[in-house]
């Protein structure tokens, strides 16, 4: 196999050069790496993939609601995401007593598939480079200038494409704005859910094996695509269809080998793999510290609520996740990037390419300097927007004084009343005041505590001490209309949202003697007089010259073959299927079963319990066809696939593109990989498609599900 070395990783990773794979890479799908995939072992070709000839793979790969992955995997628009993507929608059908979360979810037929309002998922038609159009007459232009004439001539390029009413185009810079690319966009609208394992499978191991291999769990859910008579995108409407897909995946139950080819499609979220080492360092050593503290802070008291108390633990399931799950993250990313030495690696980088580009200097210097004065206002920002989202009482408060301010400026009519009303009903349905009053008194006492004093309202000292704070802040909280504990209007605000509103007048009146409010008012005013806007002009200069950097690293570095960052647009990923040695005499296995899952079994616990019925099928060995060659059904395996937050879902086919795994998380030693994909170290996990067909055939007997799918045995 023909491999071109990158000189760096020669010098610092000679064991890199016994590794087949030379790219990590999230392409565009129209422009794909196809040689290095064929030399892997990739056997169909960049067209079956991507096309707008005929139906390709990429008509079968979905956006699911903004933020994850989903994949068609039968003619009748049945989707494939993870338990953790459609986790909001089985926690909204989910009450006490018909607990979907715990116990699962199985629509009989499609009559019983539940509808969830205001869920998309969004397809891609086409994908056109745009650059020349966009950056057109903006060559000589200073920055200001020319970012005007950038937007403009985004519309322009947008109001160009000949469009069916049911497409919009969106488009997206890529290189740090060195190019640009439009994407045509199919939203549909009528999304219902079909199936759900119970957690104790679809999120088996839960926190503690977040992130984390050797890993068991069955992230998966289903979904249906509904469209109207004409198979077009439609509201919700029981009238509606099932969507007729272009195409649809067929699923593979034949067994893995190590080194098999896989490629991963979706919708990454965001990479930053072009970084100067001054940044990487402000992020290992400052922000993502300070962000993992914080987080500390408030998991732990919920997490104590939520054990002893189910109602808090259901309203508090979705949101407690995905705080968890970066908190974690973080701890993983600074760990690898300490270990993968990237802030060392990048400084060899970086002084190579000076080496052969003197321009180049002047631009990394200038780059140390405005990130070096940067970084206490990054910093305060981190810990301000952190505390804001976690405690939740103050995020609140800040959204009762937007309202007050556009009340006040003459803003507000029925249709932003109502937008603003539903939004607090929303909040309030999982929020409890009580609860967050003992985390807003902590994370205040954290944020005193770790603030220069220059960035804090006047006299912010008095809340150093935590349980000073508890005191004062239950007392603030039992009273207050924010906390939805205290009454106005003859309401609370999380009894009856409309009552509280009736009287506005009353009501702002009696917010603006809120001690919560003024609290958070301070220390948002203070925040933006201080920091919010030194933060952007420095992240002005710091973007303008991130591209030039951009633009100088592809222009110096021929050997390289460039890809742009992740920016929730679709793209594909490709490695294949191995195991992994993270630490001194640690190897890790590729793929894990079902024994495995048994062996982490702990009776009654939130997170290692398992089903019933799934032990009984362990010994009973009722695998059916969905053993492998040792006799046991394959859970989930790794990959050398550069995949980030929002590939979730995303599925991983093989070299004939048949859907074998579904993408969920990463190892934790490779999380780095956002900033710093090393294929020593990065892994991405899936779950096996063996293991998906098992439980919703012999776990949850839902065989119409598999005969509307196409197997490939
Ligand atoms: N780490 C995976 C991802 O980034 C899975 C998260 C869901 N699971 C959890 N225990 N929070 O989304
Ligand atoms: N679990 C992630 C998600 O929700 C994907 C895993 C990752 O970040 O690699 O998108």
């Amino acid at each position: 196999m023909k491999r071109k070395n990158i000189l760096l990783s020669a010098i610092i990773f000679p064991a890199v050069m016994a590794f087949a794979q030379q790219y990590g890479g999230m392409w565009i799908p129209t422009e794909l790496n196809e040689k290095e995939m064929k030399d892997l072992g990739m056997k169909i070709s960049a067209k079956d993939i991507f096309s707008t000839s005929k139906p390709s793979i990429k008509d079968a790969v979905v956006q699911f609601n903004g933020g994850c992955t989903a994949e068609i995997i039968s003619p009748k628009g049945l989707l494939l995401t993870n338990h953790h993507c459609g986790y909001s929608q089985i926690q909204k059908h989910s009450t006490v007593e018909n607990d979907y979360l715990s116990d699962g979810f199985w629509a009989k037929d499609m009559n019983g598939e539940l509808p969830n309002p205001g869920v998309t998922v969004d397809f891609i038609a086409d994908i056109k480079e745009v650059t020349a159009s966009v950056l057109a007459g903006t060559q000589n232009l200073d920055e200001k200038a020319a970012a005007v004439s950038v937007t403009a001539n985004i519309e322009a390029v947008k109001a160009g494409f000949k469009l069916e009413p049911w497409q919009k185009v969106v488009v997206k810079p890529m290189y740090y704005g060195n190019k640009y690319y439009a994407f045509i966009i199919e939203t549909y609208k009528d999304i219902r859910l079909v199936g759900a394992p119970p957690s104790s499978i679809g999120k088996f191991g839960s926190d503690t094996d977040n992130w984390v291999w050797p890993r068991h769990t069955g992230d998966f859910s289903m979904f249906r695509i509904y469209a109207d008579k004409n198979n077009k995108p439609a509201e919700y409407s029981k009238d509606n269809i099932p969507y007729t897909p272009k195409y649809f995946l067929p699923v593979s139950i034949k067994d893995l080998q190590e080194n098999d080819f896989t490629f991963v499609f979706g919708f990454p979220g965001r990479t930053t793999e072009y970084l100067p080492a001054i940044a990487v360092e402000k992020i290992m050593n400052e922000i993502d510290p300070a962000m993992i503290a914080v987080r500390e802070v408030a998991l732990k008291t919920l997490n104590e609520k939520m054990r002893t108390d189910n109602e808090t633990r259901l309203k508090y399931a979705a949101k407690y996740a995905s705080v968890a799950n970066y908190h974690k993250k973080w701890i993983g990313e600074v760990e690898g990037l300490k270990k993968s030495d990237a802030v060392g690696k990048k400084k060899i980088y970086e002084q190579s390419l000076i080496g052969k580009n003197a321009e180049i200097k002047p631009t990394i210097d200038e780059l140390n300097r405005l990130y070096t004065e940067q970084s206490p206002y990054a910093l305060n920002k981190a810990y301000y927007s952190e505390v804001v989202r976690n405690a939740e009482t103050l995020s609140l408060a800040n959204h009762y004084l937007n309202f007050i301010k556009s009340y006040e400026d003459g803003k507000i009519n029925d249709q932003t009343l109502n937008a603003f009303k539903n939004k607090l009903k929303g909040i309030y349905q999982d929020y409890n005041g009580e609860l967050d009053a003992k985390v807003t008194a902590q994370l205040l006492a954290l944020y005193a505590e770790k603030t220069p004093k220059e960035f804090l309202p006047k006299n912010f000292d008095q809340f150093k001490d935590v349980t000073k704070n508890l005191g004062t802040f239950e007392k603030w909280s039992k009273n207050s209309v924010v906390t939805g504990r205290g009454m106005i209007n003859g309401a609370t605000a999380s009894a009856d949202i409309d009552k509280v509103f009736s009287n506005p007048t009353a009501m702002i009146k009696n917010l603006k003697n809120d001690p919560i409010i003024q609290l958070a008012a301070g220390m948002r005013d203070t925040y933006t007089k201080t920091t919010e806007g030194k933060y952007a002009e420095y992240q002005d200069q710091i973007d303008g010259l991130q591209k030039k950097f951009m633009a100088q690293q592809m222009a110096t570095d021929k050997e390289r073959k460039f890809f742009p960052d992740a920016n929730s647009t679709m793209r594909v990923t490709y490695g294949q299927v191995k195991g992994s040695n993270p630490k001194d005499a640690i190897s890790y296995n590729y793929q894990t079963h079902l024994s495995g899952v048994m062996e982490k079994y702990i009776p009654g616990d939130y997170e290692f319990d398992v089903p019933k019925k799934l032990v009984n099928l362990y010994d009973t060995k009722n695998y059916g066809v969905y053993k492998d060659k040792t006799g046991d059904v394959p859970v989930n395996f790794t990959a050398t696939n550069h995949t980030t937050g929002g590939n979730s879902g995303s599925p991983a086919l093989d070299a004939k593109g048949n859907l074998i795994g579904l993408n969920f998380d990463r190892q934790w030693e490779g999380t780095m990989s956002d900033i710093n994909y090393d294929p020593r170290f990065s892994r991405n996990i899936m779950v096996d498609t063996k293991y998906i067909l098992f439980i919703v055939d012999k776990f949850a007997d839902s065989k119409w599900l598999l005969n509307e799918m196409k197997i490939v045995k």
